[in-house]
């Protein structure tokens, strides 16, 4: 930090166009969220008063995005917005062919098809919801190996996304060439928001290496990885977060990445890679699904945005209120007792569902009763990363089979809400956890066979039971 500094961190930028939000009561909540089948997903945006769903797409974009976007050139093949996104992409990733898509699961879509063979198994600190569906989807397996207090809330850890070294060298051995990559997720986002060291990156590039395995890093948060890397490990304090990142792209073989994240886009996504031939069988699948490979699924002007996104994402006075603006919100729930994922994560507050409401089973999603209630009680939307989102049913028994932790994300979208806006939630958080007995769960009333978590729908159980 500058010498000159003052302990106050400012938001780094003022702001020139305001987008109004509505106030709602809790009887329209109440109204809303039935109408939704009590599921957030299907809210109308505009009856929530702050919107902590995603921080994928949510970003507000800068004066010189928004004048970038003017320069977006749409030509169908060859078009020099092509060419800043791609000068842009290859300095932070270094990596030699960069594939434009629409967002970060088509670019999971292109590389799982074109890597797919019978059997094939991947392994990864913790799979993203889109990443391991998409996996699963070509039939392949998904195994993920966070370390141990990745998976123990109230731990503290400074790089808690860490994947386990000691499980991946077995799984490496034990499923063979059936292992088509290993993909790091940094930050490790269905974990936490936790980042993953450096030292851990290397040495999981090196295992897969020493397998000959491909290396993956799943980006979407590269640069606010890369700024907990700054903070938190040793050797790491002068560089620069480009040059920390460069050196965390320098251990992997590809990267996928939404730039809806770190893009601080509102659309985009690519696939970026080293190997000609790998590179060139998903060039012909962007043909097929996404488009001509100079705008995969975009128009120019968001190659535009992005490519002025990933220069300003980098700077190091976002980056530190970025994060401690996460952290503000993490230390006021830790401060009033609320269980929560520790430390902070660099994108969102993780609530644990499972200790704020350990009466309610995990087959009666405390996650999802925990996300309804915040809304209800405030208007704020959270994300359930828990039963709904992971559980699966056992094909056998019929059973509900919980994953590690139920969640609730609050993420905060980036240069989108103010200190007050923080205050406001954390008050709602706290007004909920101070009537946390009172609630009860939920019955899934419809489930997709695919992420059902977007289109599941509930019913109360409280009021099953009286009616
Ligand atoms: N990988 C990670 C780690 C992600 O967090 C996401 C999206 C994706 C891949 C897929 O990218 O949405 O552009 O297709 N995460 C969003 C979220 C949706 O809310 O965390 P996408």
């Amino acid at each position: 930090m500058r010498e000159d500094a003052m302990k106050t961190i400012i938001e780094p930028f003022r702001i020139k166009s305001v987008e109004p939000i509505r106030m709602t009561t809790r009887p329209e909540r109440e109204r809303c969220l039935d109408e939704a089948g009590h599921n957030l997903f299907l809210l109308h945006a505009d009856d929530v008063l702050i919107d902590l769903l995603t921080d994928s797409g949510t970003s507000s974009m800068s004066a010189m995005q928004w004048s970038a976007m003017m320069k977006g050139d749409e030509s169908y093949a060859g078009s020099p917005s092509y060419f800043e996104f791609e000068r842009e992409v290859q300095k932070i990733t270094g990596f030699k062919h960069v594939i434009p898509t629409h967002q970060g699961r088509a670019a999971e879509k292109i590389l799982f098809t074109v890597l797919h063979k019978p059997g094939s198994v991947y392994l990864g600190n913790t799979h993203f919801d889109t990443t391991r569906a998409n996996i699963e989807f070509t039939g392949a397996k998904a195994f993920d190996l966070p370390i141990p207090e990745g998976l123990v809330p109230s731990q503290k850890h400074p790089f808690k996304g860490n994947i386990d070294l000691v499980r991946l060298e077995k799984a490496l051995d034990e499923h063979g060439d059936k292992v088509r990559a290993v993909i790091v997720t940094v930050t490790n986002n269905s974990g936490g928001g936790q980042p993953v060291s450096m030292e851990n990156i290397k040495k999981a590039s090196a295992l897969a290496k020493e397998h000959g395995v491909l290396f993956v890093l799943d980006s979407c948060r590269f640069a606010e990885n890369a700024w907990f890397i700054k903070q938190r490990e040793d050797g790491y304090k002068d560089k620069s977060v480009l040059e920390i990142a460069q050196e965390m792209y320098s251990y992997a073989d590809a990267t996928t990445m939404s730039a809806k994240k770190d893009g601080l886009a509102n659309i985009g996504g690519f696939l970026a890679m080293n190997d000609d031939e790998l590179s060139m069988h998903a060039s012909n699948m962007l043909i097929l699904t996404e488009g001509f490979p100079t705008y995969g699924g975009l128009a120019g002007r968001d190659l535009e945005a992005i490519a002025q996104g990933l220069r300003e994402v980098v700077d190091e006075d976002y980056l530190r209120y970025r994060v401690r603006s996460v952290e503000y919100l993490a230390d006021k729930l830790e401060a009033g007792g609320v269980p929560l994922i520790l430390p902070a994560g660099g994108h969102a507050v993780y609530l644990d569902a499972g200790g704020f409401l350990p009466n309610i089973r995990p087959e009666e999603f405390p996650g999802q009763v925990l996300a309804n209630e915040l809304y209800l009680e405030g208007g704020v939307r959270g994300v359930e990363i828990g039963s709904v989102m992971f559980g699966k049913r056992d094909p056998d028994t019929g059973k509900h089979v919980a994953p590690p932790m139920e969640l609730v994300r609050l993420a905060i979208p980036r240069r989108v809400y103010t200190q007050s806006h923080v205050d406001y939630v954390a008050e709602v958080v706290l007004a909920v956890f101070a009537r946390r007995e009172s609630l009860r769960g939920l019955e899934m009333t419809y489930e997709a066979p695919f992420l059902r978590h977007f289109t599941a729908r509930f019913r109360p159980l409280a009021q099953t039971v009286a009616r």
